[in-house]
């Protein structure tokens, strides 16, 4: 069956400005929210390569000729966005974070302990659980005003281009995972559960160590977090909020485009189109949730 579902468009040489002039605190001037995300930033540029590196294990094998050019135009768009997130993350070394050292743990978690010592099979579908997350993650922060409403306009631009094309690709590695991998349910569920946790704790600690690297004492982090925490697993927290999205993985006859595309998708595409500036694309977005 047929399903209709957006192109996957790799966006290249996009400008974001993101300039030394972005606050520190560009998430509404909040110390966790903003290094909440920056936490994320820092996992960006290797964990995209790693889902490539997990995508391409299997690519020789896939005959069908659409799957092949979605793969391609996956791993453009996930190498698009390592860079970008590089880009940023220079200004985190700038602020004094040492981002070396968290992408340092990074790699060596992904590509010296995961991809020695894990089968292919899975480590594909582990990719494809974080492809659910970050699909989520996507509708999340730019479906819900309340999430990113506060950002700076070109860091709000900026997460909403990755947002978008997150969506695009949603897929792909799922449909590698099903179809050609022909990896089972166990399996697939087992691999969602292992990156949620690991996903988790590994944010919350690169948070904790940008923040203690701010300067901000045990007991400040300890109000922080008492905050931030329920802002992310809060009643209507985003990680909590989006339970239900989450849910559906585990639903045996699960696929991504079960789900259609983001309410916002079609505003972003049509302004990014029209204007070729992902920052005003982004504002758009903004001004239709405000
Ligand atoms: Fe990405
Ligand atoms: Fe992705």
């Amino acid at each position: 069956m047929a399903h209709h579902h957006p192109e996957i468009i790799p966006r290249e040489k996009l400008n974001f400005g993101l300039d030394r002039d972005i606050p520190q605190y560009w998430l509404g001037g909040d110390p966790f929210k903003t290094r909440f995300c920056d936490a994320m930033s820092t996992i960006f540029p290797e964990g995209e390569r790693y889902f490539i590196s997990c995508v391409r294990d299997f690519r020789d094998q896939v005959s069908d000729p659409q799957l092949k050019q979605e793969i391609k135009d996956f791993i453009r768009q996930e190498g698009q966005h390592g860079i970008i997130h590089s880009q940023f993350n220079e200004h985190l070394k700038v602020q004094g974070i040492d981002v070396d050292k968290l992408e340092g743990i990074t790699r060596w978690f992904l590509f010296d302990v995961l991809r020695k010592y894990v089968p292919k099979k899975h480590t594909l579908a582990a990719t494809a659980a974080c492809e659910h997350l970050t699909a989520i993650l996507a509708e999340a922060l730019f479906e819900r005003k309340d999430m990113m409403g506060s950002a700076d306009p070109r860091m709000f631009a900026m997460y909403a281009w990755h947002a978008m094309e997150e969506m695009e690709h949603k897929a792909v590695a799922f449909d590698v995972m099903q179809k050609v991998a022909k990896v089972g349910y166990l399996r697939r569920v087992w691999t969602q559960l292992e990156v949620t946790v690991s996903f988790n704790i590994q944010i919350l600690l690169f948070t904790n160590f940008m923040l203690k690297s701010d300067g901000f004492s045990v007991g400040q982090r300890l109000k922080q977090f008492a905050k931030g925490l329920w802002w992310v697993y809060g009643p209507k927290g985003l990680f909590t909020g989006s339970l239900g999205a989450y849910l559906k993985y585990f639903k045996p006859g699960f696929h991504p485009w079960q789900e259609g595309e983001m309410r916002s998708y079609r505003l972003w595409l049509e302004a990014f189109n029209r204007s070729g500036d992902p920052v005003e694309a982004g504002r758009v977005v903004y001004a239709a949730a405000a």
